[in-house]
């Protein structure tokens, strides 16, 4: 099969910061496209954070206005999408995996379109060994171009060609987008895109181009539009919110949105992730003043050394990011903490290790994401000479999780005895005859009750028991 490459990732290019104006980009459909997916199906299978997500739903969006529909079941749909996750190895050797099905499913069904993007095109290598391992790959896009999707399926459905487009590129804003959003009462809302930061273990800035934040009026009309269509919660979106308008002239900072989107009538608000060299009071008064900002907060502190927290480039030390966590606590007393931490970065050694874990008693957080340093291509970590043998890293891993576990449960028992209200999801996978959603601190809690018409309802439930991931409650009348 003949490939037609419009453009191939190139890691250099990424890492560019030229303060080339970012492009407001409307979105329109051509005409030609309107029936291209007429009684065909698609799926998407999306990896990784939450950005991803809301890009399947713009993915999706699209694909829905050009006729396609959903399905539930990924391999006999006509069009198969995955959205990918760069962020480590671990991720990424799970889409192998998914890739390595797919030949069999191509093999049943030639017809079948398999399109991969996301973050793993970027990468140079990965996109390589796509082009030259997996033959059954029909399009590969990446994160700066969703909106050329119909353009490359049209391609592939009328040459019977491999298209591969991605662009290394500082990024554009994609506004107006459809969007098939899969909840009808929580939402994302992106806010900014891409990431400046650079910290010298990490891909995004590489992958997802430079940090460029939305118009306030666009964030603050779509978060009405949402309330409108009867939302109850928005997640706002950014790989380092905390920068919001950095990249303006307004002056107009994160804080300030949060504010104004209080007054949208929105029920609550939540916000990942943030960046503690940038988490500012004015953000923290936002979280004491404003009803709908949920008393949660995740601050990635990723190492609790100094020297570690240098050599990762975060530009923040132990005692600064403490002294926000103090003041954030007296604004905020009983708010919930989360983080990300990092353990066997590069030349850790284990009293540098230890400083994490004074930090986590410190804090004691309500729960942490805790990761094995992943070495990335082209990232400066990856070139540190010092890596960690994987027996060490697994070591600290295990005594990190034992810690954080700890003070993830104590965070649970202090609301024992308490009525919260819990914003119903679904029926619980827990058991028969119960149902779960979240509290205000962001605690999956489980409840008596068999009702459908809860779900996107905001119900009272007293806590009766903790467990170390969750929250067991009964709803009160
Ligand atoms: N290795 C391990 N963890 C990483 N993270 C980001 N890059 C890496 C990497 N190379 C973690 C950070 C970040 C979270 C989303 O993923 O903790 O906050
Ligand atoms: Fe999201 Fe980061 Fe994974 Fe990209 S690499 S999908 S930005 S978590």
């Amino acid at each position: 099969m003949t490939k037609i490459k419009h453009a191939l990732p190139n890691l250099k290019e990424a890492r560019n910061r030229k303060k080339e104006e970012t492009i407001r980009l409307s979105y329109e459909l051509n005409k030609d496209y309107l029936h291209l997916g007429d009684n065909k199906t698609y799926h998407i299978f999306t990896y990784g954070c939450q950005g991803n997500e809301a890009d399947s739903e713009v993915i999706s969006g699209i694909l829905e206005n050009m006729g396609y529909k959903e399905s539930n079941e990924p391999f006999t749909s006509d069009l198969i999408i995955l959205n990918t996750c760069a962020i480590r190895e671990n991720a990424e050797n799970r889409i192998w995996g998914v890739l390595g099905q797919l030949k069999g499913v191509k093999r049943n069904n030639p017809d079948v379109i398999i399109g991969i993007c996301g973050c793993m095109p970027q990468e140079e290598n990965a996109t390589n060994r796509f082009m030259e391992k997996y033959p059954h790959i029909d399009i590969i896009f990446g994160t700066h171009n969703i909106q050329n999707l119909p353009k490359l399926i049209a391609e592939r459905v009328t040459t019977n060609n491999k298209v591969i487009e991605v662009i290394s590129q500082q990024g554009n804003i994609l506004e107006d987008a459809p969007k098939h959003r899969a909840s009808k009462h929580k939402a994302w809302v992106n806010i900014m895109y891409g990431c400046d930061e650079f910290c010298t273990y990490c891909i995004v800035p590489y992958t997802r181009g430079k940090e460029r934040s939305r118009d306030k009026d666009d964030i603050i009309n779509e978060v009405k539009s949402l309330v409108e269509k009867g939302y109850k919660e928005i997640t706002l979106l950014g790989q380092n919110v905390n920068a919001y308008g950095k990249d303006r002239s307004d002056n107009y900072t994160f804080g300030d949105l949060l504010f104004d989107l209080d007054k949208t009538g929105i029920e609550r608000i939540r916000y990942t992730t943030s960046h503690p060299r940038d988490f500012d009071d004015k953000t923290i008064a936002a979280h004491r003043d404003c009803k709908s900002v949920m008393p949660h907060l995740h601050l990635p502190v990723q190492s609790g050394d100094n020297d570690v927290l240098k050599r990762m480039n975060r530009k923040y030390t132990h005692e600064q990011y403490i002294e926000s966590i103090r003041k954030l606590k007296e604004a905020c007393p009983d708010i919930a903490i989360t983080t990300d931490i990092i353990v066997a970065f590069p030349g850790e050694t284990e009293e540098q290790f230890q400083r994490t874990l004074d930090l986590v008693k410190e804090v004691q957080y309500d729960g942490a994401y805790t990761f094995i340093y992943s070495p990335r291509e082209g990232t400066p970590a990856a070139k540190f000479e010092d890596q960690i043998e994987p027996e060490v890293a697994k070591d600290r891993l295990n005594r990190l999780i034992n810690l954080v576990n700890e003070y993830y449960k104590k965070g649970n028992e202090r609301f024992i005895g308490t009525v919260q209200e819990v914003l119903v999801d679904s029926f619980s996978k827990n058991g028969e005859g119960m149902m779960c959603g979240y509290t205000p601190h962001m605690k999956l809690t489980h409840f008596n009750a068999n009702d459908a018409s809860l779900i996107g309802k905001t119900v009272k439930v007293r806590i009766d028991e903790a467990k170390s991931w969750f929250v067991i409650g009964s709803l009160c009348e």
